[in-house]
């Protein structure tokens, strides 16, 4: 497994290149589902949890050719389909659900494996379930496994989701594109992911409007053609490099960046005394007058405050002037990354949903473990500020999401390598 060593040096300078969003990506290639025709993604992440939703797809009968050093996927799923998503390829990557709301649009059933929990939380699937329910489908939990079934075909109707999820937002919508006549999705999640996913849909021929809002309208159409859409900018990505230069001082601009994607979080880094340009290119961001001040945060659904970007949130505030409340809304257990940022000297208080950091001169290098994606990033921003060397574990967990997070740190000036420990 390999390992990531960072060692606390002085301003960072220079510009960092954002990806395509993991998380749009994950939801764009099951679309592939939906038709027989080819549907390419440009701008493509080139992470391992792409990797796994190509396996996954191939298991069940689709082609993805990763093209131009992996930027470009190209997919298609014209032959016999195998309606099972198994469980040794879900357990790896809960966005393997994503596959189930578009098989029964396309084949009127699927076997689903239930994720199973991860370590920031259980994710259940309830929210997802009810929502197919309510297009018709019958799903019934049997030996870890979802089975859904919609005889006659899935049918159009209108549903108001508990919580805005996403991924059952993201379900409901490439289940309702194909089913007979209107449907209508409230409280809808609003993230950018889902209107990168719609504006997709619509390319294939999909009826769709109102994303971005919570009440989207679906008219359902019998068939989607082939098409090519960029996947858009990540904002999590994004939000964590903006935060590299707010941690050491310096300035960054990040590549591809909007405000647009991360004007919540923009607002916090403002509070804290961050100041962010957007240019032609991407988004500048440096300290204001060298001092970061404390600032509160609650996580919500978009347009709030990001859940994923949480943890990199906190690393700023360890050495923050003053004493900052983080309060998690949306995962029951996503501080794990406190412990670790404790063994670096931060001055953390955890109980229950929420986390009070008091604010210490200065961090000090340490071993770390990084435990999910998010707080293995966390860590490495840390390190980037902190006195001596800090050796980040377990960064398989890192490269699910970032892209050689190394290689982007070290071209504005970090001291940062990747040690492979067998
Ligand atoms: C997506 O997960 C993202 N993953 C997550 O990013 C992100 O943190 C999350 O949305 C929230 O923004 C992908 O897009 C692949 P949810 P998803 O359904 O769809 C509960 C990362 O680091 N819930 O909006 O699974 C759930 O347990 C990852 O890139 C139910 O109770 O998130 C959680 O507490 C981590 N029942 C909350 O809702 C359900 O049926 C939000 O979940 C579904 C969800």
């Amino acid at each position: 497994m390999d390992s990531i060593v960072v060692r606390g040096n002085g301003p960072l300078k220079g510009q960092i290149p954002i990806a395509g969003a993991k998380n749009a990506c994950l939801a764009l290639m099951p679309a592939t589902l939906l038709s027989e025709e080819p549907l390419t993604l440009t701008n493509a992440p080139r992470l391992s949890d792409i990797r796994t939703m190509t396996q996954l797809l191939a298991s069940l009968g689709a082609e993805v050719t990763a093209l131009q050093d992996g930027k470009v996927l190209a997919t298609s799923c014209h032959g016999e389909i195998n309606p099972v998503a198994d469980y040794d390829i879900v357990r790896k990557m809960r966005a393997s659900n994503l596959v189930l709301g578009p098989l029964l649009a396309r084949l009127g059933h699927a076997v689903v494996s239930l994720p199973g929990g991860c370590a920031i939380g259980a994710r259940p699937m309830d929210i997802h379930i009810d929502a197919l329910t309510a297009l018709g489908a019958e799903i019934e939990l049997k030996d870890g496994y979802l089975h859904a079934q919609a005889k006659g075909g899935l049918k159009g109707a209108v549903h108001e989701m508990r919580f805005a999820s996403v991924g059952a937002t993201e379900n409901f919508l490439m289940a309702a594109v194909l089913a007979k006549g209107t449907s209508v999705l409230k409280n809808a999640a609003r993230e950018p992911e889902i209107v990168d996913l719609v504006q997709c849909l619509r390319a294939m021929g999909a009826q769709i409007e109102g994303e971005g809002t919570s009440d989207i309208v679906i008219e359902g159409v019998d068939r989607l053609h082939g098409a090519t859409h960029p996947v858009v900018t990540d904002r999590i990505e994004l939000g964590t490099y903006m935060l590299a230069p707010a941690i050491c001082g310096g300035e960054v601009e990040c590549l591809g960046g909007k405000i647009a994607l991360v004007e919540s979080f923009c607002e916090k880094l403002d509070a804290a005394g961050v100041a962010v340009e957007e240019t032609e290119r991407g988004l500048k961001v440096k300290r204001k007058n060298g001092r970061i001040n404390a600032v509160d945060v609650v996580t919500e659904p978009f347009p709030g405050f990001p859940t994923d970007l949480q943890a990199q949130m906190m690393a700023l505030l360890c050495t923050a002037e003053g004493t900052s409340v983080l309060e998690e809304r949306i995962f029951e257990n996503r501080f794990m990354h406190a412990p670790e940022l404790m063994r670096m000297g931060a001055k953390i208080e955890v109980q229950g949903g929420h986390a009070t950091v008091h604010g210490v001169e200065r961090l000090k290098g340490a071993p770390v473990m990084a435990t999910d994606l998010r707080a293995s990033v966390s860590l490495i921003l840390a390190g980037l500020a902190a006195e001596g060397e800090t050796v980040v574990r377990r960064v398989y967990h890192l490269d699910r999401g970032y892209e050689r997070v190394e290689d982007k740190l070290r071209a504005v000036g970090a001291h940062i390598e990747r040690v492979r420990e067998e």
